[in-house]
């Protein structure tokens, strides 16, 4: 690793597979294309579906150079774990009416893309002046929806990744990089 982790040596975390130099490189290209995209269009509300978006929402919103309005959206899938199954429900809804706003859902990966599938429909119902998304992490690979995400951050291999939101079960989501995590064929923190 060539960062000092903020836990203890772990040898689960295989790799840092994107440090945080460059984690915040290109949050910042992000901020700057969404707040070109939207010049004009203020204030954008940007909805971050919890809990792995959060680290990066925030980052992203501070290099945000337009008015803007932050709001949370808290999904659950059915199932296993790592399953995808497809079944998708929402645990906590926006507090905001969306009606005619312009909104960018925030996600930190997307994997099998039944999440923002399940979002993006939801969210179209209510009418909103525009609607896009911005996954810091993808893997394409895993896609079983087709869905069009508008901002990505990293296309990444079919690994499990912890680290700068994401977590393997609630661990590690303070991590400010994301690594490659070894789980066992039973998908199980060896
Ligand atoms: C993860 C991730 C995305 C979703 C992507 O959430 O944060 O929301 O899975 O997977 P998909 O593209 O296959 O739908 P998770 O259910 O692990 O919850 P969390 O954000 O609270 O960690």
């Amino acid at each position: 690793m060539n960062e000092i982790p903020q836990i203890p040596v772990d040898k689960k975390l295989v790799r840092v597979l994107i440090d945080s130099a460059a984690i915040e490189h290109r949050v910042v290209q992000l901020a700057d294309r969404i707040s070109s995209d939207y010049a004009g269009k203020s204030p954008l509300l940007v909805v971050g579906i919890l809990k792995g978006s959060f680290i990066f929402l925030a980052d992203l919103c501070r290099r945000l150079n337009i008015p803007h309005h932050v709001d949370f959206i808290a999904l659950s899938s059915y199932g296993m774990e790592g399953t995808g199954s497809g079944a998708v429900r929402m645990v906590m809804d926006l507090k905001i009416d969306i009606k005619n706003r312009h909104l960018l859902v925030v996600e930190d990966i997307s994997d099998t893309g039944y999440t923002l599938d399940y979002l993006l429909r939801n969210l179209a119902a209510r009418q909103p002046a525009s609607l896009r998304c911005c996954s810091l992490l993808s893997k394409p690979s895993l896609r079983k929806v087709d869905i069009e995400i508008d901002y990505t951050g990293f296309e990444i291999p079919d690994i499990w990744v912890v680290g700068y939101g994401l977590d393997y079960r609630e661990t590690y989501r303070t991590l400010p990089y994301i690594a490659e995590y070894r789980i066992d064929d039973m998908g199980r923190g060896e």
